[in-house]
């Protein structure tokens, strides 16, 4: 077992297949896993449930500071729990992919879950995946391979709706995803990629083509 540090930066819009590319290429250099959008979504969830005015900045900042967070870093098993609730299924519903975007743009929420991710990269002892929206540029701008992972946005709406199995139409895909990341990119730019972050386009890739072109860049940054 190498200690080795390798920690990996990836971002990415929604439906980009971030995620379980992460987790692939997580798997495949033996590194810890972190969901950091799972982690804005846990406390829009906390928040619905304490009935908080998700536009009251400071009242969402206040339950934030006090946020009974549990998640864990593994790659093949997700475990988030939310004052020892199991959240996992039920922050992505709709519901929560409809209002995230009001808690990810608190700035002072901002601030406490970037200090937690850099924690928790810290506490894996700097070998894991991070994926999220500002992982590259904010959260460890440092990474030794740092990542974009984009899709078109109609390849994006589509594995949205795979992934929701059908449950949605157009109008309620284009709302979770397009009117989404319009929000959230004012808050962080992930449609290009900053200097020394590479592009990785998987529009015309299949999930394993994706990944090998992932663990290929990982591979040069590390040359580098
Ligand atoms: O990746 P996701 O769809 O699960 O992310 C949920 C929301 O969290 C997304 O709308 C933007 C926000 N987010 C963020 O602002 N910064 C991150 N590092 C990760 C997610």
């Amino acid at each position: 077992m190498t200690s080795e540090r390798l920690v990996i930066a990836m971002d990415g819009p929604s439906g980009s297949g971030k995620s379980s590319v992460a987790k692939a290429v997580a798997q495949h250099f033996g590194l810890a896993y972190l969901d950091t959008g799972a982690m804005y979504r846990a406390l829009t969830w906390y928040c619905l449930q304490q009935q908080v005015d998700l536009t009251d900045a400071d009242a969402v900042l206040a339950v934030a500071q006090n946020f009974p967070l549990s998640q864990g870093t593994t790659a093949d098993v997700e475990m988030i729990e939310v004052d020892g609730v199991d959240v996992v299924e039920a922050i992505r519903e709709p519901r929560i992919s409809e209002n995230v975007s009001a808690i990810a743009s608190n700035r002072g929420v901002r601030d406490l879950l970037i200090n937690m991710q850099r924690d928790a990269i810290k506490n894996s002892g700097y070998r894991m995946v991070a994926e999220g929206r500002d992982i590259t540029t904010v959260v460890a701008p440092d990474a030794d391979a740092r990542i974009l992972l984009t899709a078109s946005e109609e390849v994006r709406l589509a594995r949205r709706g795979l992934q929701l199995g059908g449950t949605q139409n157009n109008e309620q895909l284009a709302q979770q995803v397009s009117a989404r990341d319009a929000k959230d990119s004012k808050v962080n730019n992930f449609t290009e990629a900053a200097e020394g972050v590479t592009l990785v386009d998987s529009s015309d890739l299949n999930f394993e083509e994706t990944i090998d072109a992932v663990i290929k860049a990982v591979e040069e940054a590390r040359q580098k």
